[in-house]
């Protein structure tokens, strides 16, 4: 890929200026009490992950490896599962690089995206000059044969990587992979939830960022539509490469809100931001906010640990220097995560697909609701090893429905739930409530949920959310 260099640095402060000021909208916030003294600690803290691109080549670098111990909780191979890595030869698979990836991250507790099952670069050579019917099929095999590999070890999959053209047409990018059809990228996603039903299928993509491009517009409908057509797609992916010519939007939050109101999660999936000092640290600050401003956001990933380690190292684009220094960018990130936002409330796993209305504008917001809610966490009987916890939600106006996020502190585990339906983040420390027939409440009208939770030796309440719809 290539990243355009309009534009000139003065833009930057006023686009993270506009992302800061868009964050302190936020309704729904966690209480700035955490302090996790790393970035996968203070994201934890309200239920996401913070995550980094790793290269095998350099997990014998004891500086690397430590600092990726240490501060990320989420491993994305940045080459080793990519398909001339994986498939260098038609039907011989060569998993040897991104196992010892997955190997490494399982050992150090680590969860695992996948990157990348299809896409128009990094083809193996017997690919790139493959067409038609014949190229179809070797990339449905292949999305195939690499999932199923790694079946249940990876949290979400890059299923189709930067599908779109760059510019104002809106346009799918010509490719190989395209030529064969428009609907390749549907038929990839079916193959990879075949492969690994419990895989987050995403589409990943760069340039998404702003919310009045076309190319964001573009992708956006396209998920929208796979989303009413019941295609299985769970989550998008913005990978946030960063300069001068291409800041961080003031937008970015609009973008994300937008996506996630389609029934996606969203993640920043590969951040970079060129520069340094002040100005990177603000830059990367709004990214934060802006995630931390969705409930869908459910983590960041970082495109490699240090500066020298970066694909485009002359840019210091990353959180560490080449010494394994944290740079003002790293305090301004660990401070913004810390200073809470939205509790993480990711989607399942394997939704079942709601029904959209087509015809809804896409620049237009989906409609907000009246009423507003509040929970309330009443402590219940304890034990020697667990507690109970009951949370009232009440209704400030009419409600149709409600979805209320505990957050248990680690080693805390949820163990029993009644009168709600719950699923839980990725980390199992994040609980998701929604009604079991208790949406709908009039204004000032109450319902409650409850639960019992294992405290394996900590004993603080769970924090509470309401959000209605
Ligand atoms: O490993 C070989 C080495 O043996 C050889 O001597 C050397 C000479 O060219 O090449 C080395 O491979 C390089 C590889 O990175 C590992 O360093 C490839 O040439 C080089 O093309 C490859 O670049 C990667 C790039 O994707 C390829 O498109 C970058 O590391 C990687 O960071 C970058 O990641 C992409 C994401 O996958 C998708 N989004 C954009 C992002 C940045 O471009």
């Amino acid at each position: 890929m290539t990243i355009p260099r309009r534009g000139h640095p003065g833009r930057l402060a006023a686009a993270a200026g506009g992302l800061v000021a868009a964050a302190l909208a936020v309704a729904l916030a966690v209480p700035a009490t955490a302090a996790g003294s790393t970035l996968q600690a203070a994201a934890a803290e309200s239920g996401r992950y913070f995550g980094t691109a790793i290269a095998a080549s350099r997990l014998n670098d004891g500086t690397y490896s430590s600092i990726a111990n240490r501060e990320f909780n989420m491993i994305t191979a940045e080459n080793e599962m990519k398909m001339d890595a994986t498939e260098p030869q038609r039907g011989q698979f060569n998993f040897s690089s991104g196992d010892q990836i997955v190997s490494w991250a399982r050992q150090n507790g680590k969860k695992v995206r996948g990157h990348a099952l299809a896409w128009h670069s990094q083809q193996p050579g017997w690919m790139q000059n493959m067409s038609g019917s014949a190229l179809r099929q070797a990339m449905l095999d292949h999305v195939t044969q690499v999932a199923t590999h790694y079946r249940g070890q990876v949290y979400a999959w890059d299923v189709v990587n930067e599908a779109f053209a760059d510019g104002s047409s809106g346009a799918r990018r010509d490719s190989n992979l395209q030529r064969t059809g428009n609907d390749w990228i549907e038929a990839a996603f079916r193959a990879a939830r075949a492969a690994d039903p419990n895989a987050k299928l995403c589409y990943n993509d760069y340039n998404t960022d702003n919310w009045s491009h076309a190319k964001t517009q573009a992708v956006y409908s396209m998920v929208r539509d796979f989303k009413s057509r019941g295609v299985p797609i769970d989550c998008v992916g913005f990978q946030a490469h960063f300069n001068s010519g291409n800041p961080v939007p003031s937008n970015y939050h609009t973008t994300l809100q937008n996506f996630a109101a389609l029934g996606v999660d969203v993640q920043i999936t590969e951040l970079d931001i060129e520069g340094s000092g002040t100005s990177q640290a603000q830059q990367y600050q709004g990214v934060v906010q802006a995630c931390l401003s969705e409930a869908r956001c459910t983590g960041i990933t970082v495109w490699g640990v240090r500066d020298t380690d970066s694909w485009r190292a002359s840019g210091t684009p990353l959180l560490f220097d080449g010494s394994g220094n944290k740079k003002a960018a790293y305090t301004s990130v660990l401070n913004a995560l810390n200073a809470g936002g939205t509790s993480v409330t990711p989607g399942p796993t394997n939704p079942t697909p709601g029904p959209t209305n087509p015809t809804t504008n896409p620049t237009t917001p989906p409609p907000t609701t009246g009423g507003s809610c509040t929970a309330t966490y009443s402590e219940g009987q304890k034990w020697g090893d667990r507690f109970n916890g009951t949370v009232t939600i009440r209704a400030n106006g009419n409600i149709s429905s409600w979805t209320s996020v505990v957050t248990v502190r680690s080693p805390q585990k949820v163990i029993a739930t009644w009168n709600g339906s719950p699923s839980w983040d990725w980390s199992g420390n994040v609980m998701t409530v929604r009604p079991s027939g208790n949406g709908a409440l009039a204004s000032g009208q109450t319902t409650s949920f409850g639960f019992t939770v294992q405290h394996n030796g900590t004993w603080t309440w769970p924090s509470v959310t309401c959000v209605a719809s």
